[in-house]
C-alpha cells in the first residue's frame, strides 16, 4: 500500500552552516540544521515532520534507554560535479532497517516514509553536503522505543528519526587490528546480523582493551571456538590471497554490509575470483607468513575501504604488505568513490539522485 507522506516543516531560525570548517570535519561531531521525525502509536506511523536539530524529550522509562530497543542505519550523500546530490544505495538501507527492527519486535516502517523523509531532509539541508575529496554527508536513520514502561515486552510506541552530519574519513590512516579470541560480538541465533544498538555497546569494552594495547579495532571471531574470522567493529573484512578475494559469508552473526556487497559485485564484474566462505585465522596467518596475502581491508559506509596495516594474533603483530602495492582495494575504493560522486557510470543503478 502506498501511503501519502505529508511532511510538516519547521525551519531553524538561523542556520549553523557558517560555523562549520569543512576542511577539518571529524566523523560524528557536527550535526546539520534539521531532523526528520515520525511516530508510531501502536497502529500506524504518523506525524511526519522536519524540525530544527535539538535534544529529545523522552520518558526516562523508555525501553530504548533500558533495554537497547533501538536500531539504526548509516548511508552517505555526496555532491556530484554539477552540484547535484547523490545518495548511495538508500533502498538497501531501508530494507536492512526493517530486517533489524523485526528482530527486536519493531513495526515495519513503510518505504515511502523512509524515502520521503530522507529526500525532504537532505534537500532542505543540501548546503551541508560537503564536496571535498573523502567527505560526505553521513545520514543516520534510526528507530527507538518511545514507550514509558520498564517491564520487558515488545513496545507499542516508536520514533523514527533521521539526523545527518558532514563527515571526513572514519579512519584517517591504515588500521592496526587485533584478532579477538576471547570476547564475542555475536552468537548464532543472536542479533549479530541486525544493526541493533546493543551489539555496539557490547563491543566497546573488548575494543577498549585492544586500543589500550595500541590497536585501532578488533576483528571478531566465531563465538564457539574463536577459530573463524567474522567482522570488524565498524566494518566487514576482506582478504586478497593468491589473487582471490575472500570474505566470510553473512549469516546471523555477520552484518550484511552494503559496501561489502558493492565491493563483491565490482570484483565479480572485473572477473576476479571471489570466495564467500569461512576463513580461519590460521589460514590468514599462514598466508601472511608465506607472503601470499596481498591485501586486507575493511568495508563499511563510515569506513569506506579501510586498509589494514597490521593484524595481531595471540600477542604477535603481523605487518601486512604496503598500501602502495594493494591493487584491488585501491581500485575498488577509487571506483566506488567515482560511482558515488557521479564521475563513473553507475551501471548497477546504485545511486539515487535527489
Ligand atoms: C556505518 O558504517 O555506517 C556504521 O554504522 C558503522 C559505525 C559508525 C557504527
Amino acid at each position: 500500500m502506498t501511503e501519502t507522506v505529508n511532511i510538516s516543516i519547521t525551519k531553524i531560525d538561523k542556520s549553523k552552516l557558517d560555523q562549520v570548517d569543512f576542511a577539518n570535519i571529524q566523523f560524528g561531531k557536527t550535526y546539520s540544521d534539521h531532523v526528520f521525525i515520525a511516530d508510531y502509536d501502536g497502529e500506524k506511523w504518523k506525524d511526519f515532520r522536519i524540525e530544527p536539530y535539538d535534544y529529545l524529550r523522552l520518558s526516562p522509562a523508555s525501553p530504548a534507554l533500558h533495554y537497547g530497543e533501538s536500531v539504526f542505519e548509516g548511508m552517505k550523500a555526496y555532491k556530484g560535479s554539477s552540484g547535484e546530490i547523490l545518495i548511495f544505495r538508500p533502498d538497501e538501507n531501508f530494507k536492512r532497517l526493517n530486517i533489524s527492527g523485526e528482530r527486536i519486535c519493531m513495526p515495519a516502517l513503510p518505504e515511502e516514509v523512509f524515502m520521503e523523509g530522507l529526500k525532504t531532509l537532505v534537500s532542505l539541508d543540501k548546503g551541508w553536503v560537503p564536496d571535498l575529496e573523502g567527505t560526505a554527508l553521513y545520514v543516520r536513520p534510526f528507530i527507538f522505543s518511545s514507550d514509558e514502561y520498564i517491564g520487558i515486552r515488545p513496545s507499542d510506541n516508536f520514533t523514527f528519526m533521521i539526523i545527518t552530519c558532514p563527515v571526513g574519513a572514519y579512519y584517517s590512516k591504515p588500521v592496526k587490528v587485533k584478532i579477538e579470541t576471547h570476547y564475542t560480538r555475536a552468537a548464532p541465533g543472536g542479533t549479530g546480523y541486525a544493526k541493533a544498538a546493543g551489539n555496539y555497546a557490547g563491543s566497546l569494552y573488548p575494543a577498549r582493551l585492544a586500543q589500550q594495547q595500541g590497536y585501532d579495532q578488533l576483528i571478531w571471531t566465531d563465538s564457539k571456538e574463536h577459530i573463524y574470522i567474522e567482522e570488524s567493529g565498524t566494518m566487514n573484512v576482506m582478504f586478497v590471497i593468491d589473487n582471490v578475494l575472500i570474505t566470510p559469508p553473512t549469516g546471523d552473526t555477520i552484518l550484511n554490509g552494503i559496501t561489502r556487497k558493492s565491493v563483491l559485485r565490482l570484483a565479480r564484474d572485473w572477473d576476479m575470483k571471489v570466495e564467500e566462505r569461512k576463513i580461519a585465522v590460521q589460514e590468514v596467518v599462514e598466508a601472511i607468513e608465506a607472503g601470499r596475502l596481498q591485501e586486507a581491508f575493511g568495508t563499511g559506509t563510515a569506513a569506506t575501504i579501510a586498509h589494514i596495516d597490521t593484524l595481531a594474533h595471540e600477542g604477535k603483530d603481523h605487518k601486512l604488505p604496503p598500501v602502495a602495492d594493494r591493487v584491488f582495494s585501491t581500485k575498488v575504493l577509487k571506483t566506488l568513490d567515482g560511482i558515488k560522486t557521479g564521475m563513473i557510470p553507475d551501471k548497477h543503478d546504485w545511486v539515487y539522485q535527489l
